[in-house]
């Protein structure tokens, strides 16, 4: 039994450039467009939209195919949606114009292209051609590298309502010509748009780079250009096991990038962790690299019961103590600086955090930690700890796993780690019971009570 009237499925299939396809005349836009329309008309409970593979009919393309009538159409342009919505899915009366129903050419044709794409296939197999998917993971730093240069030249402020190249290298004092080059990459990656001699930016660079504008991610993403450097020592720094000094300074803004982009990640997670760890019998909470403070300040805001001590590095106190300020908890969030591998934590707290911070540190600085932590507990007290945990064969997931090596680039000793290893070093530490709490996206939280 069908679960929704209609079943829209429209291709979106990803091919080469060059190569024709449904994408490339135009698919993602009806999607969009069809997305939009459904949910305006209220037919979100009536009918599914889902995307497909080829459906081997690319050069009538955009396809898309109505179930359980098996309407086919074809050449399907965002101007044709509102027509399909009222028509067809509304009234139940396909788009005569665009519908294809040639069964037997349709049949003929997507065998064809079968047959011709598994030979094409066994062609470049035989002759030993590169696989696609292992060309773009090596080239993937391409495209990144044109929008890590564009947010540290700050382009898209630079091009605000519109300039030429011209223009906007005298802006930024860069090279004519190279910033134009520049540009051109950005508008074939879909950030930027080109016409007559000027650029745009698109409605997502507007909304996410250009300084000044509401959910302006550029600080936070600077971060990664910083770390950019790093990753470019990977492989000396797997030769000698740790990380290797770089001729580049830290940027003096660094510390504010990285703390902006800990800030973007915390402030979606904090609520996830709050309601995981429950504020119930918790009244003192230390905060160990608390960073910009998003987890304090949410259990602040949870409780009017709790206190909360971040504890950071000196450069980072005044960074967190502005955050704290704005988010008007000032009372309940207090903040001291120090070295949390040798500072004295303090006793009787109810909760000590650990969120994205085991990963700087090896076993052995761990280990000491969580010995310190537990006698700086109040009985019943509890460690969390929240990190990109690997599974036990150390393989993935791919997050956590790529983020190891970003800590190899970065730390003298540091990795991410399996449930079992936290799991042994809290009990060792004497801890005792251990549990896994899983969180939405990237991060889990593993919980050790002290008794
Ligand atoms: C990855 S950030 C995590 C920040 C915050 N806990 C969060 O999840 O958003 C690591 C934090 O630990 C701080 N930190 C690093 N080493 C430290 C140390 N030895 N003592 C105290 N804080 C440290 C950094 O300054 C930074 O704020
Ligand atoms: S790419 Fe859409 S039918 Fe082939």
């Amino acid at each position: 039994m069908e679960p929704f009237r209609l079943h829209l499925f429209v291709c979106t299939q990803h091919k080469p450039e060059g190569v024709t396809s449904c994408p490339a005349s135009g698919s993602l836009a009806v999607l969009d467009g069809l997305d939009r329309a459904i949910q305006d008309r209220g037919l979100n409970a009536d009918v599914q939209l889902t995307t497909c593979g080829c459906l081997g009919l690319c050069d009538e393309g955009p396809v898309m195919v109505v179930y359980p009538a098996g309407v086919w159409y074809r050449h399907v342009q965002p101007s044709d949606v509102p027509e399909i919505v009222d028509a067809h899915l509304y009234n139940g009366q396909p788009v005569a114009r665009i519908v294809w129903n040639d069964a037997l050419a349709m049949k003929a044709m997507s065998i064809e292209h079968g047959q011709k794409f598994r030979q094409a296939m066994a062609a470049r197999d035989k002759a030993g051609v590169l696989p696609d998917r292992l060309d773009q993971m090596i080239r993937g730093y391409w495209p990144s590298r044109c929008i890590l240069t564009a947010l540290e030249l700050d382009i898209f402020t630079a091009i605000g309502d519109g300039a030429g190249s011209e223009q906007i290298g005298a802006k930024l004092q860069v090279n004519a010509r190279a910033v134009a080059m520049l540009l051109n990459a950005l508008v074939s990656l879909g950030l930027l748009t080109k016409s007559g001699g000027h650029y745009h930016n698109t409605p997502e660079s507007a909304r996410y780079f250009i300084q000044g504008s509401k959910d302006n991610h550029r600080n936070g993403l600077l971060h990664i250009a910083n770390i950019w450097h790093r990753w470019s020592t990977l492989t000396d720094a797997v030769r000698r096991g740790s990380r290797v000094p770089i001729a580049r300074d830290p940027a003096p803004e660094g510390t504010r990038d990285f703390i902006a982009a800990m800030q973007r990640n915390a402030k979606d997670r904090a609520p996830h962790l709050v309601k995981a760890l429950r504020t119930s019998g918790v009244r003192r909470i230390l905060d160990l690299g608390g960073g910009s403070g998003a987890y304090s300040i949410a259990f602040a805001k949870a409780s009017p019961e709790v206190r909360c001590e971040i504890l950071d590095l000196p450069e980072v106190v005044p960074l967190a103590a502005d955050y704290v300020g704005k988010a008007g908890v000032s009372a309940q969030v207090s903040l001291r600086s120090g070295d949390m591998l040798s500072a004295e934590l303090g006793s009787g707290y109810d909760l000590i955090l650990l969120n994205a911070i085991c990963h700087m540190f090896s076993e052995e600085q761990n280990r000491g930690l969580f010995r310190r932590i537990r006698q700086a507990l109040a009985p019943h007290g509890r460690l969390a700890v929240q990190d990109f945990i690997l599974n036990p064969d150390k393989t993935g997931p791919q997050w956590a796993a790529l983020f190891s090596l970003n800590m190899l680039v970065g730390t003298e000793g540091g990795a991410s780690y399996s449930e079992i290893e936290y799991t042994r070093w809290m009990k060792d530490a004497g801890f005792a019971e251990v549990s896994r709490i899983n969180l939405p996206g990237p991060s889990d939280v593993i919980v050790g009570l002290a008794k």
